[in-house]
C-alpha cells in the first residue's frame, strides 16, 4: 500500500501520510506527497487537508536516510511546491510536528492543532539545523525572536502555545479531521494567504536580537547547532525568502557532514537502542501497581518521587520513626519542589502525597510488587534487609537494590528465591536524572528483567543493562578515570587544570569541582573500606586521603580540592597544591606540564581501555551502551557521542 493515499470528503481532499512509527519524510513520503499535490492541483478541490495516520504527524526528516545517497525529491523542493499550491492546504496536526515535519506543516496554508499535539524544531539536537525552510518561514510566520527560540533550543512547544503564538490558526475542540475540514472550507472561500516566503520578514532591533540569542545559546558550551540555529534565523531577516533559504541549505548541509552531527546521530539512536535485550522478547512484565522502597536518604527519597511523579503509590520503609520522618520530608520537598515550579498542580501535589505512606515494619511491603533497597552501602546492612524482605514481601514480588558498587550475585544468593533480584542503579538526583542501570545478576529471572524494563518505562527512564562486577558500567569507568586525574596530579598538572581541560572539552563539570560537590568523605569511606583488598602493585594516590584527615569534605565544609567562600563559588586551593607537589616530591615523580590537550587524552584513553574491559568482560553488551551512560550520567558531552564512538572519529 501506498505511504501517501489521497481520499474525498465531499469536495475536500484529505491526503494521509502512513508511515509508521513516526511518518518520518522518508523518499516515499515525499514521492506520495509530490505526486498528491500534483493529483489536487489537477483535480481542483475545494481545499486539501494533509492528516497523518498512526501516533503522531511526521516526526521530521527520516534520519536514516542522511548516510544514504540523496533520492529526489527533496524536502525543501517539495515544500516550495506545496506552498505554491492553488488550493489551500492545512495541515492537521496530532502528536508531534518536528523538525521536516514543522517544516511540512509551514508550507500549508493553514495549520491546526490536537489539544495535545506538540509542535518544535529539535534539529539542533541532531547537530543541524532546519533543513527546508524552517528557520525562513517560521519568523515570517510568529515573532522572530520566537522563532529562533524554537530552532536554537529545539525544545518543541504545546498546541495552547503554538496558537497563542500564531503559529496554529486553531486548536481543535472535538475531532481533529473534522474541525481540519471545517477549516479547509472556511479557508476556500477565503483568498489564500501570502505563502511565507514571499513575504518580507519584520525588523528586529539588533541589540534586542543580540541579547536574546547570547541568552538562548548560553547552555550550548561547546555544541555548534544552537549557534548556527541562531545565525540562521538571522539570516532569514537579512535577506529575502528565496536567498534565505539556499543560505539555510548550504548551512544545513555543512552540518550534515560535521563531526558533531554524526556523534548526535550515533547518540539518538545509540539511545533507542540500549535497553532491549533478546532475554525479554515476548516475556510478560509482573505487574506493577504499588513499590515499595527501603531507605529514605538521598536515593530513596529521589527514587520514592520518582515513582510518586510516575503515577505509582508508594511505601517507604526506615529504621526508626525518627529516620522515617526525615525521608517523608525529603520527599515532601522533591515534590514540594515539583509544585513550585509548576510542573505538577496543587490537586495533583495533593493527590501524589496521598499515595505516600511510610513505615518502620517490614509487615507494610506485604503487598508490593517491586521493592527498591536504597540503604546504606554496606554488604551486612543489605542482606539484613533482603532477609526481612524475603519474609515480608510476596514470593512472585521483585527485589531490586540500588547499590553502587556491590556484588548483586551475593545479594541475590543471600535470598531464598534469588531469581526474583535485580539491580535498579539509580543516579542523584534520581527523579530528575534520566539513565537508570538495570543490573542482571546471574541468577535473574527473564520476567524479572522484563518488569525492571517495564517500570524504566513508567518511570521515563533509559535504561541500560549491565552486567555485575565492581561500579557497573558507569561507576567503575568513573572511578578509573578518577584514578588517572590522580595520577596525574602526581605527574604535573594541578586540580584546577584537569577540571579546566575537561570543562574545555565539554563536560559540565571537572572531576574535583564534581567530588568536592557530592562530598569527599563518601569516597574516602570507600577507600578505606577497600584498602585490605587492593593489590599491592596498583598505584595509590593518597592526595585526597590526607585533605580528608584534615576534616576538608569539599564544598559542604567550605573546603576540600577547592576553597568555598560566601558566593560557593570555587578558588584555587593553595595548601592541596602544595600537598600535591609534597606527595609527589616523596615518591620522587619528576613532573612535567601538561596541555589540556595532553590531560584530556589520558582521561579519554583511560575511559575507552575502561570501557574495552567492561565489553570484553561482558559487562556491557555493546559500545553504545557504554557511551549512552557515559553522556547520561557523567555529562559526557553528547555532541562528542561518548568515549568509545571517539575511538571511531579518531
Ligand atoms: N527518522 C527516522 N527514524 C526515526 C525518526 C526520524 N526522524 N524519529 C524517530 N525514529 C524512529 C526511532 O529510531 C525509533 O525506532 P526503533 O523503534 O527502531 O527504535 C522509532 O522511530 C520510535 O521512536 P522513539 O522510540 O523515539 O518513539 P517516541 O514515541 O518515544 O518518540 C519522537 C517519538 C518524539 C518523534 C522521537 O522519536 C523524536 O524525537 N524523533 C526525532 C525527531 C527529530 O529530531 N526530527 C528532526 C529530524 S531532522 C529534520 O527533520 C531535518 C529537516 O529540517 C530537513
Ligand atoms: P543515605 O545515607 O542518604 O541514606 C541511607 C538511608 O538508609 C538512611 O536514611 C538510613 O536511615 C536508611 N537505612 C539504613 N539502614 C536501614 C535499614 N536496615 N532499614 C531501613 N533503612 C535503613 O544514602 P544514599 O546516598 O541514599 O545511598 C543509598 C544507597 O544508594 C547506597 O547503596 C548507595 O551506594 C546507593 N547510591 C547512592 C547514590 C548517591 O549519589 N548518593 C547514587 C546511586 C546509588
Amino acid at each position: 500500500m501506498s505511504v501517501v493515499t489521497t481520499q474525498m470528503h465531499g469536495n475536500i481532499a484529505v491526503v494521509t501520510i502512513d508511515n509508521p512509527p513516526v511518518n518520518a519524510a522518508s523518499q516515499a513520503v515525499r514521492q506520495g506527497l509530490m505526486e498528491a499535490l500534483h493529483a489536487t492541483e489537477a483535480s481542483q478541490p475545494a481545499a486539501v487537508v494533509l492528516t497523518c495516520a498512526g501516533r503522531t504527524f511526521v516526526a521530521g526528516a527520516d534520519i536514516r536516510e542522511f548516510d544514504k545517497p540523496f533520492l529526489e525529491p527533496g524536502l525543501p523542493e517539495l515544500l516550495n511546491a506545496i506552498e505554491g499550491a492553488t488550493r489551500p492546504w492545512v495541515a492537521a496536526i496530532h502528536g508531534t510536528a518536528l523538525g521536516g515535519g514543522c517544516e511540512l506543516a509551514l508550507a500549508c496554508s493553514h495549520r491546526i492543532g490536537a489539544a495535545t499535539a506538540k509542535i518544535g524544531l529539535p534539529e539542533v539536537n541532531l547537530g543541524l539545523i532546519p533543513g527546508a525552510g524552517g528557520t525562513v518561514r517560521m519568523p515570517r510566520l510568529i515573532a522572530p525572536i520566537e522563532a529562533a527560540r524554537l530552532a536554537v533550543t529545539g525544545k518543541p512547544i504545546s498546541a495552547s502555545e503554538a496558537h497563542k503564538l500564531g503559529l496554529f490558526d486553531a486548536v481543535a475542540e472535538g475531532e481533529l479531521l473534522d474541525a481540519a475540514i471545517q477549516l479547509a472550507k472556511d479557508a476556500a472561500a477565503k483568498p489564500l494567504p501570502a505563502p511565507l516566503l514571499t513575504r518580507d520578514a519584520p525588523e528586529v532591533d539588533r541589540a534586542t536580537w543580540d541579547a536574546a540569542m547570547a541568552k538562548l545559546t548560553a547552555k550550548a558550551r561547546g555544541q555548534t547547532s544552537p549557534h548556527e540555529a541562531a545565525a540562521a534565523v538571522r539570516d532569514a531577516l537579512d535577506h529575502d525568502g528565496v536567498t534565505a533559504l539556499g543560505l539555510e541549505r548550504e548551512r544545513f548541509m555543512r552540518l550534515k557532514a560535521s563531526p558533531q552531527s554524526a556523534a548526535l546521530r550515533y547518540i539518538f539512536f545509540a539511545e533507542r537502542m540500549v535497553g532491549k535485550t533478546p532475554h525479554t522478547k515476548g516475556v510478560a512484565p509482573r505487574p506493577l501497581a504499588e513499590i515499595g522502597v527501603v531507605g529514605g536518604g538521598t536515593m530513596g527519597a529521589g527514587i520514592a518521587a520518582a515513582a510518586l511523579l510516575a503515577g505509582l503509590p508508594v511505601t517507604m520503609v526506615e529504621r526508626d520513626t525518627d529516620a522515617a520522618n526525615a525521608g517523608a520530608a525529603r520527599v515532601e520537598g522533591i515534590l514540594g519542589g515539583s509544585l513550585k515550579r509548576g510542573l505538577i498542580s496543587e490537586t495533583k501535589h495533593a493527590a501524589l502525597l496521598a499515595k505516600f505512606t511510610t513505615a518502620t515494619d517490614y509487615a507494610a511491603l506485604a503487598k508490593a510488587d517491586l521493592v527498591i533497597e536504597a540503604v546504606f552501602e554496606d554488604m551486612d546492612v543489605k542482606k539484613q534487609v533482603f532477609a526481612a524482605l524475603d519474609a515480608a514481601c510476596k514470593p512472585e514480588a521483585v527485589l531490586a537494590s540500588n547499590t553502587s558498587y556491590l556484588d548483586v550475585n551475593e545479594i541475590a544468593a543471600s535470598v531464598r528465591e534469588p531469581a526474583r533480584v535485580v539491580g535498579l542503579h539509580f543516579f542523584s538526583p534520581a527523579h530528575i536524572m534520566k539513565l537508570l542501570e538495570i543490573v542482571v545478576p546471574e541468577t535473574v529471572a527473564d520476567d524479572v528483567l522484563a518488569t525492571a524494563l517495564a517500570l524504566a518505562k513508567t518511570l521515563r527512564k533509559l535504561p541500560v543493562l549491565a552486567g555485575v562486577c565492581d561500579g557497573f558500567i558507569a561507576n567503575r569507568i568513573m572511578t578509573s578515570y578518577r584514578r588517572e586525574a590522580d595520577y596525574l596530579l602526581e605527574d604535573g598538572a594541578l586540580p584546577y587544570e584537569i577540571d579546566a581541560a575537561m570543562r574545555a572539552y565539554g563536560m559540565p563539570m571537572g572531576i574535583f569541582e564534581m567530588q568536592d560537590l557530592a562530598g569527599l568523605d563518601i569516597g574516602w569511606a570507600a577507600r578505606k573500606r577497600r584498602a585490605a583488598t587492593r593489590p599491592a602493585h596498583q598505584r595509590y594516590v593518597e592526595i585526597a586521603d590526607r585533605i580528608c584527615e584534615q576534616g576538608h569534605f569539599g564544598r559542604k565544609t567550605g573546603q576540600g580540592w577547592y576553597l568555598y567562600g560566601e558566593d560557593g563559588k570555587p578558588t584555587r586551593n593553595p595548601e592541596v597544591e602544595a600537598l600535591v607537589l609534597e606527595e609527589a616530591d616523596r615518591k620522587g615523580i619528576r613532573r612535567q606540564s601538561f596541555e589540556a590537550s595532553d590531560i584530556m587524552a589520558r582521561i579519554l584513553a583511560c575511559m575507552q581501555s575502561e570501557g574495552q574491559a567492561i565489553l570484553d568482560e561482558g559487562i556491557a553488551a555493546s559500545p553504545q551502551d557504554i557511551d549512552v551512560t557515559m553522556v547520561n550520567a557523567f555529562g559526557f558531552p553528547r555532541w562528542k557521542g561518548g568515549p568509545m564512538f571517539q575511538r571511531t572519529t579518531g
